[in-house]
């Protein structure tokens, strides 16, 4: 695979360690650290910041310029000339598809979009309080019951079923959390409209304006996939043992709920009603610089972008399009949020740290306008995302894989003997 080599030398180990250095198609080179295993040593890497854990073909991030390409394509191009479950095709298959493929996955995902009364108990059985993310969680892995027995993983037909099937009732689940929330009754999928306008149709039993049905599908292809962050290597990891694909997924759902990571839309729109008027911004600005204050900006900073998240320009936009045509141009959580996001690109602290404003920022002020509630922007997220998450399931499974176990540093007590109750 490659004859670039790193040489390693460590005090107490005779001689150098020779590790191969693989080159990808873009981005950073590797070194294959698995011969340190040999030598009785393990890689040290808190939080995987310095670690591939897989080679990938599917998503390409360059954190520098801002960079996001599925399967080579950028994600400008991608929010501007395609549409959701095209991206979904894309991110499946490979390639994006012509037009005969392209009709045949959207009637697959529509003959799938219904969900069986036994999840409608589920997600009934709820309080209705409950946090949407709580019941769409479980209700996917509820999703593994019905159809653990008729699916096998080595089969790459039986993969794709499954991705279908996912992609395709997600938009669903999360619309019964919401109308069971409302306390009202469920509505069932309408085939005339598309996969983000039924959504909206879902949530509200009205069909959506054409500017709001585009904006929420702008909003799903954004989220679509991001390659190895923290729910889908959960994905990954949890599909590694073999486990049921929709088991598989709401382990991602679960992860992703995070306010560090998925959570962040709603952690926006929180902290800008906690903030509550632009005269404060400056005090909250100063506790999120201030260390020994746990408060951050929720939507700034990322892992890998340390520029800007072109996700974030995408969705800005839309956000313009959509407050303007409901004529809430001056929503004041949008004029803190432009205040916010002026001020953040100016502060030192924000600009030496590389804090930009990321997918989250934005999203939920764009949710907002919608008409979506604060609680329900994860399990949008989630529904997003959905394609991403399976696209690497299938990826992995589609090779030979094993199953993943990370090693760590033991700093525990060394052996001692048991010490009986009457002797402590
Ligand atoms: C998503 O990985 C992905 O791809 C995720 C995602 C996807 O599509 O899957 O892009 C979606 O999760 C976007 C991120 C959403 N999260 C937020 O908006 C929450 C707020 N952001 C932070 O929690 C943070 O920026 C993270 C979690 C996003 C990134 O954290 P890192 O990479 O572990 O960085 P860090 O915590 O080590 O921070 C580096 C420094 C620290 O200061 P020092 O210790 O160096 O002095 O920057 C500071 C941090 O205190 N910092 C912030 C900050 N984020 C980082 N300070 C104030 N506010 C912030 N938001």
């Amino acid at each position: 695979m490659s004859d670039k080599k790193a040489h390693l030398e460590i005090d107490g180990i005779e001689g150098k360690i020779e590790l191969p250095v693989y080159s990808g198609t873009l981005g950073p080179d590797v070194v294959d650290v698995r011969g340190l295993t040999a030598k009785g040593l393990f890689t040290y890497d808190p939080g995987f910041v310095s670690t591939a854990a897989c080679e990938s073909s599917i998503t390409f991030i360059g954190g520098a310029k801002g960079i996001l390409l599925h399967r080579g394509y950028p994600i400008e191009q991608l929010a501007e000339q395609s549409d959701h479950l095209e991206t979904c095709y894309l991110l499946l298959f490979g390639e994006l598809p012509n037009k005969a493929e392209k009709e045949a996955f959207i009637s697959k995902v529509n003959a799938q979009r219904t969900v069986d009364n036994s999840i409608a108990s589920l997600v009934k059985s709820f309080d209705r309080g409950a946090h949407p993310m709580s019941i769409l969680c479980s209700a996917t892995a509820a999703l593994a019951g019905l159809y653990h027995k008729s699916l096998d993983i080595t089969n790459n037909e039986h993969r794709v079923e499954a991705a279908i099937n996912l992609i395709a009732k997600m938009p669903t689940l999360t619309a019964m959390c919401y109308r069971h929330s409302q306390g009202m009754d469920f509505i069932t999928p309408n085939d005339d409209l598309d996969y983000a306008a039924n959504f909206l149709y879902m949530m509200s039993g009205k069909t959506p304006s054409k500017t709001a049905a585009h904006a929420m599908d702008v909003v799903f292809l954004l989220h679509a996939d991001h390659e190895q962050n923290a729910s889908t290597s959960t994905v990954r990891l949890s599909g590694s043992s073999g486990t049921n694909p929709y088991a598989a997924i709401a382990a991602g759902i679960a992860t992703l709920w995070g306010p560090s990571h998925g959570g962040a839309n709603e952690a926006v729109l929180n902290m800008l009603n906690e903030i509550g008027d632009v005269s404060r911004i400056d005090e909250y600005v100063a506790k999120a610089k201030d260390k020994s204050d746990p408060f951050r900006l929720m939507g700034f900073g990322h892992r890998v972008y340390k520029n800007f998240d072109p996700r974030s320009r995408v969705m800005k936009k839309c956000c313009d399009e959509v407050l303007a045509e409901l004529g809430n141009n001056n929503d004041p959580l949008l004029a803190m949020a432009k205040k916010l996001e002026v001020i953040a690109l100016e502060d030192s602290y924000f600009v030496e740290k590389k804090l930009y404003p990321n997918v989250d920022f934005y999203s939920g002020i764009l949710l907002k306008s919608l008409g979506i509630p604060v609680e329900l922007f994860t399990c949008i997220f989630a529904t997003g995302r959905t394609p991403g998450w399976i696209s690497h399931w299938h990826e992995m499974l589609s090779e030979p894989y094993k199953i993943g176990r990370p090693r760590q540093l033991y700093k525990g007590a060394v052996k001692r003997d048991f010490v009986k109750l009457e002797d402590r």
